[in-house]
């Protein structure tokens, strides 16, 4: 579908407005938004979205396509995670290009680029993972913004991989403030996790909850504290990867109310999931294997009410996706060599927009908000991505919000052998969706092209939300 196209008759929502009114899609950008445009203005295409919702596209700024790690791969690539993610109402995603120790960020990127050319449908930016932090690549932080990167990732944990130590990460916050770019972290005292890990198998034990046991929730709460001081000291912002537990949301709570410029992420699966997910029998446990580990119910409740109060501004999914049946077996007999991560880039409106928007958790508007616009803004996107208003993209997602269906691995796009929902009725999906104007997904049907999708030169984040 190219040319002009109209959007008529549908309810258009952002994080502040609802209202009926036609949009009008012209060179990948909605040109005009009014009434009754179809009297005034000709178009190729005419699409009919009454009794719909039209929302800008989701946003999932935490994702890991194609990600070498545990001795194999995520199992989607920037072909079929972004088909996946299209599916399910995502029409631009945030990868990490993680710095291998000797590497520069450059060579970072490069590695990264060449993994989604020729692949991508849904436009997409990278994150830089700083895991070497000399003095070079200090240095090299200053072209990161004409490299179109504006967030640099960081790690508190996995010890002798991607971990910094307190003094790095400080220095690291300190050149970011200098240089107007976002640290954003992955927050859990490695050092103590790496203790318990080695201690538990000296213990003889093996199965996937060890997982869990041997990341207690104190040490992503103490890690959130740490770095939401050591980025007080160097004057930068921050913002918190995957934030699961009750204790480090206070702890994020506590620095908003302190007029501090931090932020949070959580991801939708930890709204739904608790540590005993992982004690499910015949190995089953790992396929919720992922880090930080799932919690308590009075975590999740928490986490639902932190998004709700603001204290939480994104939704994301740290969607890492490995098979069961060929990839999490690579740690049946230690708990520590299965793969950390799971599928969600595919049911994250789905299932936020299910259990809050439709079962009363959350308002249509924040839905919207901490989906896409948040995202949008801290990451330097907006107003181009993020909402519904002239001049922007033309990511468009014509959602209906009665639709009622099953999440099923047969029947997701993900290519990955388990869905965590598996079975779950669920109400609301995406039912058109539109990439800068161009019509990927028409219900069931796929229309988009590898190499359409565009990388894009994020800007300053905004640090308003
Ligand atoms: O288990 C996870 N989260 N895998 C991906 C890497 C990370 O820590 O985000
Ligand atoms: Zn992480
Ligand atoms: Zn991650």
């Amino acid at each position: 579908m190219s040319g002009r196209t109209l959007i008529v008759n549908g309810l258009i929502v952002t994080a502040t407005d609802a209202y009926q009114a036609d949009i009008l899609i012209e060179q990948e950008r909605i040109a005009l938004i009014g009434t009754d445009l179809a009297d005034t203005v000709e178009a190729d295409h005419v699409v009919d979205a009454s009794g719909k919702y039209v929302l800008p596209g989701g946003i999932d700024v935490h994702t890991h396509l194609e990600l070498y790690s545990w001795d194999t791969v995520s199992a989607d690539d920037f072909y079929t995670g972004h088909v996946a993610a299209a599916f399910g109402g995502t029409t631009c995603h945030i990868d990490f290009a993680n710095q291998v120790k000797g590497e520069s960020l450059q060579q970072a990127l490069e590695a990264w680029h060449a993994r989604a050319e020729g692949k991508a449908v849904i436009d997409y930016g990278f994150h830089v993972s700083i895991t070497d932090p000399r003095d070079d690549v200090l240095a090299e932080m200053a072209r990161l913004p004409e490299w179109g990167v504006t967030s640099v990732k960081l790690f508190l944990a996995y010890k002798g991989v991607y971990q910094l130590s307190d003094g790095d990460f400080f220095r690291v916050c300190r050149r970011a403030a200098e240089l107007g770019l976002l640290p954003i972290v992955h927050a859990e005292n490695g050092d103590v996790i790496d203790i318990l890990v080695r201690e538990a198998l000296a213990q003889g034990h093996t199965a996937p909850v060890w997982h869990a046991r041997t990341r207690p929730p104190e040490a992503e709460a103490e890690a959130t504290q740490r770095a939401i001081w050591l980025a007080e000291m160097a004057g930068s912002p921050v913002y918190i990867v995957h934030l699961t537990q009750r204790d480090a949301l206070a702890a994020v709570s506590a620095a908003r109310a302190r007029g501090r410029p931090v932020y949070a992420e959580t991801c939708v699966q930890y709204l739904f999931f608790t540590v005993e997910d992982l004690e499910r029998p015949n190995f089953e446990g790992a396929k919720w294997v992922c880090s930080p580990p799932f919690r308590t119910d009075a975590d999740r409740e928490a986490l639902w009410r932190g998004l709700a109060r603001g204290d939480l501004s994104v939704v994301a999914t740290d969607h890492c996706p490995f098979n069961f049946a060929t990839q999490k077996v690579l740690g049946r007999d230690r708990f520590d060599k299965i793969p950390n991560g799971v599928p969600a880039i595919e049911d994250r409106l789905i299932m936020l927009y299910h259990a809050g928007v439709h079962e009363g958790r959350l308002s249509l508007h924040r839905f919207v908000e901490v989906t896409s616009t948040n995202p949008a803004k801290l990451f330097g996107l907006y107003p181009r991505k993020g909402t519904v208003a002239v001049g922007s993209d033309a990511d468009l997602v014509i959602w209906d919000p009665g639709a009622r269906h099953v999440r099923r691995a047969e029947t997701h796009h993900m290519n990955v052998d388990y869905n965590l929902w598996e079975g779950w009725e669920v109400v609301g999906r995406p039912e058109k969706v539109f990439s800068r104007g161009r019509l990927i997904v028409d219900g069931e049907r796929f229309l988009g092209t590898p190499g359409s999708g565009r990388y894009v030169h994020r800007r300053a984040p905004l640090l308003s939300p």
